[in-house]
């Protein structure tokens, strides 16, 4: 099966922050993969704005060294990265002050799409939005892009929110959670709402319990200024994992369309219960086979951030009512593993001896390493010798069932920035959306600061800490094993 690729309209694409981190190693990396796999279309610009004074020779050749890093070899031949640079341009541009911004608009063209990619600090967000507006850059209908953290509580979140609104109407704000474009999570509601099979079941008659794990073998990996004043629950809870909740729970949308997809999520997030403090376990890595302590990563010795959370929650509504959602995340786990595990509920009588006991099914939708969908099933062993019961997998993985360049799976990235060229959506969190997960979150971490809370420790390399087991075993319920 060959992947279908729909190029998009011509554009303008602008980045700021382009000499940063996330613009070398993901946004123009996969802009380039977009450019081979022929998505693109030949009037498409990048013009790379930032701080550093450079030409765009230079920027060019920074891109040329970020591609070769960062996307496989077999794409990278000379001719189709040199014709990719010649889309790019570089303007330095003071975000702060005035210098650049007419260079900027000098180079951008009447009639084609319009997008910003803001991947710079929070706090150059109302700046860049304030001068894009006001030195008439930004047309009707430009697209502006904006990265996490979309602020540390709700608010900050709130106040960004109303920076950018001042300039931007709501349908020109995409905001990024990557997960939303991992292609699982898609997947996922592919699988809830185009088969007939799960949704009668998906509820709390037939379910007994989710569990979403997104698991990391690296630690924080030089960002230990950002990660130690935010910690797994603002890193990844709030929102990644947040992400998965509200689409694993969320009603069936009327359409697959923006708001209708984001009013669903919204409404999940409402129903959150707070979360009592017994039902959550936080821990801090502790030098182990899987490298030095979070404390030296981090280089604060005295930490309390936490490195891991599990958690119990609860989404109270009519569907969801006495089924838990068990979420775990955290680094330097033993194994880099994200799963969403539905396990429904064991068949209410055994017709079979007590020595052939059916086992409850389990969907797993697998988001890495490899991304796939497999499904428990109990049947009976094959051969003579009386009912005996096994349990196997229905296992999908893409790559398998849909050959090999299914696997060539776009990086969440690359998808989601089509997907502002498009003028879609709908994998991006809205304003409302994002200050209900903060208000969720907000009174955990409020809790757990007042308590003076110390993380429990983990080896680096561990499943985490034993309480996080624990949380389970005190529901007769066990996590599935982090493995790779
Ligand atoms: C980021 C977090 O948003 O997501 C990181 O800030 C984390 O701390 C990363 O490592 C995980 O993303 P992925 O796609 O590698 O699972």
């Amino acid at each position: 099966m060959v992947a279908r690729v729909i190029p998009v309209e011509d554009f303008d694409l602008v980045i700021f922050g382009a000499t940063g981190d996330l613009a070398r190693r993901k946004i123009l990396p996969g802009l380039y993969r977009r450019f081979w796999a022929g998505q693109m279309p030949p009037g498409a610009r990048i013009i790379g704005a930032a701080r550093t004074d450079q030409e765009t020779e230079s920027f060019r050749a920074t891109v040329r060294e970020a591609i070769a890093e960062f996307v496989a070899a077999e794409k990278c031949d000379p001719e189709t990265v040199a014709a990719f640079l010649d889309g790019l341009s570089y303007v330095t541009v003071d975000a702060m002050g005035t210098g650049g911004w007419q260079a900027l608009k000098d180079r951008m063209r009447e009639n084609v799409v319009q997008a910003f990619y803001f991947s710079v600090a929070p706090s150059l967000f109302g700046a860049i939005a304030e001068r894009l507006k006001g030195n008439g850059i930004a047309r009707d209908g430009a697209r502006i892009v904006v990265e996490k953290p979309f602020g540390r509580d709700l608010d900050t979140a709130r106040a960004l929110n109303a920076t950018l609104a001042a300039h931007f109407d709501e349908t020109q704000i995409y905001r990024i959670d990557h997960y939303l474009g991992k292609e699982t999570v898609q997947n996922l509601m592919a699988v809830r709402f185009a088969n007939m099979l799960f949704e009668p079941l998906w509820n709390a008659q037939y379910i007994d319990h989710v569990q979403i794990t997104v698991a990391e073998t690296v630690g924080v990996e030089g960002r230990g200024a950002y990660y130690d004043g935010s910690g797994a629950m603002r890193d990844m809870v709030q929102n990644h994992l947040m992400q998965l909740l509200c689409l694993t729970a969320m009603e069936p949308p009327a359409h697959f369309e923006p708001n209708a997809v984001r009013d669903e999520k919204l409404k999940v997030i409402r129903a959150l219960d707070p979360v009592d403090s017994d039902d959550i376990v936080r821990g801090q890595y502790k030098a182990g086979p899987g490298g030095a302590s979070y404390r030296d990563d981090a280089g604060n010795p005295d930490s309390l951030t936490e490195s891991f959370v599990a958690m119990k929650v609860h989404v109270s509504n009519w569907r969801w009512n006495g089924t838990p959602f068990y979420l775990r995340t955290g680094k330097r786990m033993k194994a880099r593993m994200s799963e969403i595990v539905v396990q429904f509920k064991e068949p209410p009588h055994n017709i079979f001896t007590e020595a052939a006991h059916p086992r409850a099914n389990i969907l797993t939708i697998r988001l890495q390493p490899d991304e796939g969908i497999d499904l428990r099933m109990t049947i009976k062993e094959p051969g003579p010798g009386g009912m005996r019961l096994v349990e196997v997998p229905m296992d999908m993985s893409f790559a398998e069932a849909l050959g090999p360049e299914a696997a060539d799976i776009p990086d969440a990235y690359e998808r989601l920035i089509m997907d502002v060229i498009r003028g879609n959506q709908t994998l991006f969190m809205r304003g409302d959306e994002v200050e209900a997960a903060w208000a969720w979150t907000d009174p955990i971490i409020a809790g757990w600061t007042a308590r003076d809370d110390v993380p429990l420790p983990y080896d680096a390399g561990s499943a985490g800490p034993e309480d996080a087991l624990i949380l389970l075993y005190r529901d007769s319920r066990r996590w599935r094993e982090i493995a790779g």
